[in-house]
């Protein structure tokens, strides 16, 4: 295994990532507590993460020279390059307005098992650099392998005791070759087997879980969406029945979701299961409610005081189950410390945990969407579980702009339906991040047969993304939205005309409201 240290990186996690990625399985230990992980888990080697400090501050974070001492690989990113450097007798000298912010070519210089069958001397590769700080003289046993035009040092080397230093982020995806380097360090350098699979992570989780939650009980909110659903049926694996899953049906889920969750939970996984009818309390206390913020207020609240209590009549759960992934807890926490302006209030049970004083079990906090995906792959859940669109907590209420009604909820669901199942037909589900259908606020004339009309719009939308944070329209032909356009607006009674978003992220969002 690997170790990795973390000295507050934003993008930490992608380093365990690509660690997993290359089958080999990793932990992540905050610089304070290094020592402790590093005694526990007899590492082959060792990954120094990046971090916002610079090492030249008083006070700011090392990491235990004991680690330099143990005869193992080490690989020191950015800051942890820095850290390394300085911690074996270097020097480094602090920001003087001279670092390098983005991309960046390296000219390799010489050979080293860091670059086997990746890179040779001669050739340029492009990289990631993030530093304001530099290397400016090298520690004993050191030499630079290769260099960038603001790093003389931006890959150096002590091949015997194989320490590495790289001023750049192999983690991110800018560094095109970032993931076989890393790669070549966990297994060519720390010679790790790189067998490791989602099938060892589902033990390792399942063996947490039972060490955490002992004989304690556990609930679930279900929102119908892949990651709730994968932390339940893992979680489930893990300590049974003293798992209890509450599904909340605000009325507001597209056709048919309601029926899939409660017919997977209770059908092919025998997960005790409460499904809460609430359709009517949550469109009574819609009704007069136009404004978006409004809106997604009172239904995050209403979704807090059903859960609360079914979660009362279960009785004594300590634990509150949740499908958090890693993009939800660094969003959550501001890098700069200043506050971020709300765009919008997203809607989870992250009001829950406080107001009810239990515990947390977040089996998926270290992973990101598509490896949840691979994880439900792994635990069987169906593809079309698997596979599916995000879906907002709010639901269709925040693709109604205006007032939310049961008719203009099933309007929307209507066409809907058409518009993925077209999708699906034309075989583009899994080639968007996610598509859907807005019932608008606004009623155009139209003609029918020889009638006049006058009905709703219906926008449709589709985009591409990876994480949702931006997003681009995806660019269908126009055969496949004048189908799309005549089948809704032959089908579904109410809507007599239909539109498609062209607007990217930035500058719209995703959903309208
Ligand atoms: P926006 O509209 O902000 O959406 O560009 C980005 C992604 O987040 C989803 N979304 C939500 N998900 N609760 C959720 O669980 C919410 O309140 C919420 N609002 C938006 C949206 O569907 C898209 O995938």
């Amino acid at each position: 295994s690997i170790l990795i240290v973390d000295f507050g990186s934003q993008v930490t996690q992608l380093i365990a990532r690509r660690v997993r990625e290359a089958g080999v399985y990793s932990e992540i230990a905050p610089f304070s507590q290094a020592e402790a992980a590093f005694a526990r888990m007899k590492p082959r080697g060792i990954i120094l993460s990046g971090g916002p400090a610079s090492v030249t501050d008083e006070g700011s974070p090392r990491a235990p020279q004991a680690l330099f001492e143990a005869g193992l690989p080490i690989l020191g990113i950015c800051y942890g390059q820095q850290v390394m450097c300085e911690q074996l007798g270097g020097k480094v000298v602090g920001g003087m307005g001279e670092g390098e912010f983005g991309r960046a070519f390296l000219r390799v210089d010489d050979r080293s098992a860091l670059f086997d069958g990746l890179w040779s001397e001669g050739e340029q590769h492009q990289v990631w650099m993030s530093h304001g700080d530099r290397v400016e003289q090298l520690p004993e046993g050191f030499a630079p392998i290769a260099t960038s035009e603001g790093a003389p040092f931006a890959v150096t080397s002590d091949e015997k005791r194989r320490f590495y230093g790289v001023q750049f982020h192999p983690e991110v995806v800018h560094t095109p070759d970032g993931g076989k380097l890393i790669a070549n360090f966990v297994r060519h350098v720390c010679g790790c087997a790189g067998d490791w699979t989602m099938a060892s992570f589902r033990e390792t989780k399942i063996a947490e879980i039972r060490a955490q939650v002992g004989s304690g009980k556990v609930i679930c909110g279900l929102s119908g969406g892949v990651d709730s659903a994968v932390a339940a049926v893992l979680i489930h694996e893990a300590i049974g029945d003293q798992l209890t899953c509450v599904f909340v049906d605000h009325g507001l889920m597209r056709s048919g979701e309601a029926d899939q969750v409660v017919g997977l939970f209770r059908g092919a996984y025998n997960i005790p299961l409460i499904h809460v009818n609430a359709e009517t309390l949550f469109l009574s206390g819609l009704a007069g409610l136009t404004d978006p913020e409004a809106k997604r207020k009172f239904i995050g609240k209403t979704f807090i005081d059903v859960f609360e209590a079914e979660a009362k009549k279960i009785g004594g759960a300590e634990f509150l189950a949740q499908g958090t992934l890693y993009p939800d807890v660094i969003e959550s926490v501001s890098f700069t410390g200043g506050p971020s302006v709300t765009i919008k209030s997203h809607h989870n049970v992250g009001g829950l945990p406080e107001r009810m004083n239990m515990k947390l079990v977040e089996p998926l906090r270290e992973l990101f969407k598509d490896e949840v995906r691979l994880l439900g792959k792994e635990l069987g859940l169906p593809d079309i579980f698997v596979g599916r669109h995000p879906f907002p907590g709010p639901g269709l209420a925040i693709r109604i702009p205006g007032e939310v009604t049961k008719e203009r909820c099933d309007i929307l669901r209507k066409a809907d339906l058409i518009y993925l199942e077209e999708i699906r037909n034309a075989g583009l589900y899994d080639a968007i991040w996610q598509a859907f259908a807005v019932l608008l606020p606004v009623k155009t004339v139209g003609v029918m047969g020889d009638g006049r009309t006058y009905d709703s719009v219906c926008a449709v939308r589709a985009v591409t993304s990876t994480d949702g944070m931006t997003a681009d329209i995806y660019p269908f032909d126009a055969h496949f939205l004048s189908r799309v356009a005549t089948r809704i607006v032959n089908e579904v009674q109410g809507i007599n005309r239909v539109v498609y978003d062209y607007t990217s992220k930035p500058p719209g969002t995703i959903e309208w409201e």
